[in-house]
């Protein structure tokens, strides 16, 4: 390894590894699309990368602890025979930038989640053998200054709204992505039909609350999602649109008759509740209360029977009692989730929650987390269970491990299975024939148009 601040040889290959949420993986994306445009190639799989980008994640201690053995593997030769020049990107970049820089001499670039679009000037001087660090957050500038999309896979990712001025009270993401923007309508039309072009059948819309997007129209009228959604509803070649997550504070009428009037919006909705009790979701500073969360979802399945619900939780928040997090069992057997994610309570540096009272021992949390997994698990069987039966479109994204075999989508996103001559792209019209607790089986009948 060549000592840094001398000049390094060009990069030729690289590869960008993305850990933490969906608008991770779009920024990979265009990380990634930015150096091909530079003329570096991603490196084949298996093979040395001359640069590697780390895309990173800051939401629990264990994600951003992670960026350390990942550096020191790179630069000891465990990951990679030659060690490659090293970017850190991502939230762990913006919220410890400095840091990772003493902490890390090997790295030569630091770029936040807002500032990677200047990634190519960077380059030019890790080359000449300067380290570089550019964490600034100018909110659109970004979007503005990358590269045309010109491939995509079957089902792609269109951030259209970023950062979060919530500030829920365990949560780094106000700090590390900013205030809420929303990108501009035209803009996102625009690049959702590029997607098409380059291959997307479906668009997941994200945010870290999607659902407060707003923006003009063409003819300069104020729109919301909803407004969005109905627009991407007329590209032609789009089959399936999506969103990701949203905050029960922010979700209105349009966006819930959308539900039942869309045709291409699917029926899912990720909504985080966090925990099923009031005093906790207070603390938490989350603005909505177990019952106003149950009531909303109440509106959502009246617009559209079928929908598969998913949400978020967290155990063991500062002074949750044993009472309380039965609240959240409650409000899991109440909504029975199709899918769902929990975890345990991380402290995050310069969030209120790590500094208040009432921290929960650790084996108290694991225990919790067992019991709500377990519930969590009934219901997602349950809910694949009563999916046996249907016929319905799954879009294939990728191949199985059999030959033949292929493995795609249902509406309600649970994975599907079968074989047949088909290839990456197709809508398939099938029957859900088997239910396993995380796929179903299913046969299909005909390939249908977009
Ligand atoms: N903007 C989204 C998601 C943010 S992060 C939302 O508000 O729903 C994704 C999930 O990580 C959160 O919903 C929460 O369940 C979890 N999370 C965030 N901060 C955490 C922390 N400090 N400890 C444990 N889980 C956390
Ligand atoms: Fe974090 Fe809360 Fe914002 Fe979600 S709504 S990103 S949990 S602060
Ligand atoms: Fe992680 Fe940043 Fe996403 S902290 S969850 S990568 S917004």
């Amino acid at each position: 390894m060549k000592p840094i601040d001398t000049p390094q040889d060009a990069p030729k290959t690289y590869r960008v590894k993305s850990f933490g949420c969906q608008m991770n993986v779009y920024d990979g994306e265009r990380m990634a699309e930015l150096l091909d445009e530079q003329g570096i190639a991603p490196a084949a799989e298996g093979e040395d990368a001359d640069l590697v980008v780390l895309n990173t994640c800051h939401i629990r201690e264990r994600a951003a602890e992670k960026i350390y053995s990942d550096i020191g593997r790179l630069t000891k030769g465990k990951t990679q025979k030659k060690a490659p020049m090293i970017a850190v990107a991502g939230c762990v970049a913006q919220a410890e930038g400095e840091e990772i820089m003493k902490r890390a001499p090997s790295v030569s670039m630091v770029v936040g989640p807002q500032a990677y679009h200047r990634l190519p000037s960077m380059l030019e001087r890790a080359v000449a053998g300067e380290r570089a660090t550019d964490t600034d957050m100018p909110p659109i500038a970004k979007f503005d200054a990358l590269p045309k999309r010109r491939k995509s896979a079957p089902s792609a990712f269109l951030t259209v709204q970023e950062g979060c001025d919530k500030f829920c009270t365990y949560c780094v993401v106000p700090y590390t992505r900013g205030m809420e923007i929303s990108r501009p309508y035209g803009d996102l039309v625009r690049e959702a039909r590029g997607l098409v072009e380059a291959g997307a059948k479906e668009i997941t819309l994200l945010g870290q609350n999607v659902s407060a997007w707003s923006g003009e129209d063409e003819k300069g009228r104020p729109v919301g999602l909803a407004g969005l959604i109905r627009a991407l509803d007329c590209v032609e070649g789009l089959a399936r649109i999506r969103y990701t997550t949203s905050h029960p504070a922010d979700m209105d009428d349009d966006l819930i008759s959308a539900h039942g009037e869309v045709p291409k919006l699917m029926p899912y909705l990720h909504l985080p509740v966090q925990s099923g009790n009031d005093r906790v979701l207070k603390a938490m500073n989350r603005s909505h209360s177990a019952d106003g969360y149950l009531r909303l979802l109440e509106r959502f399945r009246n617009a559209r029977p079928d929908l598969a619900i998913s949400g978020d939780f967290i155990v063991g928040f500062p002074g949750e009692t044993d009472a309380e997090f039965e609240d959240t069992l409650r409000i899991v057997e109440e909504v029975r989730y199709a899918q769902a994610y929990s975890f345990k309570y991380s402290p995050r540096p310069g969030t209120p929650a790590a500094t208040m009272n009432g921290q929960v021992p650790l084996e108290v949390m694991d225990d919790r987390l067992q019991r709500l997994q377990s519930a969590i698990g009934r219901h997602q069987i349950a809910f694949n269970e009563a999916s046996v039966g249907k016929t319905c479109e799954v879009l294939i994204e990728r191949r199985g491990k059999l030959k033949g075999q292929w493995l795609g989508k249902t509406p309600w996103l649970q994975s599907a299975w079968f074989e047949g001559d088909y290839a990456l792209g197709d809508l398939v019209k099938a029957d859900l024939v088997e239910a396993n607790p995380s796929s179903m089986r299913a046969m299909p009948l005909e390939t249908v148009a977009a």
